[in-house]
């Protein structure tokens, strides 16, 4: 089976392989073939941490081509999306039943490949607000993978979103993924105060957008991208205590494929399209994994399998 794997004599240490062993699934676990994966920031981390050997992949979708053993889960032939640990930028995998989610017809395989890590992220995160309803979001990274999905699902909630952009160029497409608002900067007075901030970024952004929280607001961490916040007590607001909520888009396990297919209905319902920024075929992967090291994807980077490949 052709898949890739981390090899450090290959260029940018990641080979496409052809002699990978097909998957064996658990009772629990469909066998998928995979017809398009989406690459997460964090997996460029996880490309230089795990050892020689790995193979990497989080984010798919593709067709059943084997139901689970012992019946849960979507059946032979049905197109789905799913989220693994590792493993799927290959040409099948093994997907837990419970982490597979049936797409309707007209989600094609590319915008569902999108969803998986950042699309759960963003809901989980958006939740943490709990009623959104006319409340001020601030959402920073705003055109990134999180952050798309994150103000559209709190557009769609009811919120006022504002969207943290690094430049002007970035505005009309935070607009049009559900900014009412777009700031390039914290550091203005009549930006206002917020009742939510989402955070991918930390360092001095997320101190920055914490001094802007109002009292008893919340404050949701997931990324570090500008390294650690310097923050203390005395960077809150005095009043009701605010919150800081450290989230890791994997907790809790068990509910990972229910939020995703909230997901899934919200993309198939219209109310949330995710911006592909990047698509590319597979073969392309090493190519992407740098534009994505080199900040030049918006939303998320995605790789099909098609044609003589599928
Ligand atoms: N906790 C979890 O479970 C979890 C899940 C998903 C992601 N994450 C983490 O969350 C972070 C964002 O993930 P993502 O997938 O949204 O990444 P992404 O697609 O690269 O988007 C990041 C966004 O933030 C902007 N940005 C990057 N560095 C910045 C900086 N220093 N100052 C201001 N803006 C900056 C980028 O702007 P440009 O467009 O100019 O690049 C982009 O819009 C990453 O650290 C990722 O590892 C964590």
């Amino acid at each position: 089976m052709k898949g890739y794997i981390t090899d450090p004599a290959a260029p940018g240490g990641l080979r496409l392989a052809d002699d990978l062993p097909e998957p064996k699934p658990a009772a629990n676990e469909l066998l998928v073939e995979v017809r398009a994966y989406s690459i997460n920031r964090g997996e460029l981390f996880l490309l230089k941490m795990r050892p020689d050997g790995w193979r990497p992949g989080q984010d798919l979708a593709g067709v059943v081509v084997r139901g689970a053993a012992d019946g849960s889960g979507p059946a032979a032939g049905i197109r789905v999306v799913g989220v693994v640990d590792w493993e799927c930028w290959a040409e099948r995998v093994a997907v837990p039943s419970h982490l597979a989610v049936p797409l309707a017809d007209h989600v094609s395989f590319e915008e569902a490949a999108s969803l998986p890590v950042a699309g759960i992220t963003a809901v989980r995160a958006v939740r943490i607000g709990e009623s959104l309803l006319g409340r001020r979001i601030l959402v920073t990274g705003a055109t990134g993978g999180v952050g798309q999905f994150a103000m559209q699902l709190a557009a769609a909630g009811g919120a006022n979103v504002t969207g943290l952009v690094v430049g002007p160029e970035r505005e009309a497409e935070a607009r049009a993924y559900g900014a009412h608002h777009v700031v390039t900067s914290l550091d203005d007075d009549s930006l206002g105060t917020f009742d939510l901030i989402l955070d991918g970024i930390g360092g001095q952004v997320l101190t920055d957008a914490v001094h802007r929280l109002n009292p008893g607001g919340t404050a949701v961490t997931y990324g570090t991208l500008g390294g650690p916040a310097p923050l203390g007590l005395l960077d809150f607001p005095r009043g009701p205590s605010c919150k800081l909520v450290p989230l890791f888009h994997g907790y809790p396990e068990e509910t990972r494929g229910e939020d995703l297919a909230v997901l899934v209905g919200l993309v198939a319902g219209g109310q949330v399209k995710p911006l592909l920024g990047l698509v590319r075929d597979w073969k392309d992967t090493l190519e992407v994994l740098d534009a994505l090291r080199e900040r030049r994807v918006r939303g998320k980077a995605v790789l099909t399998r098609s044609g003589a490949d599928a």
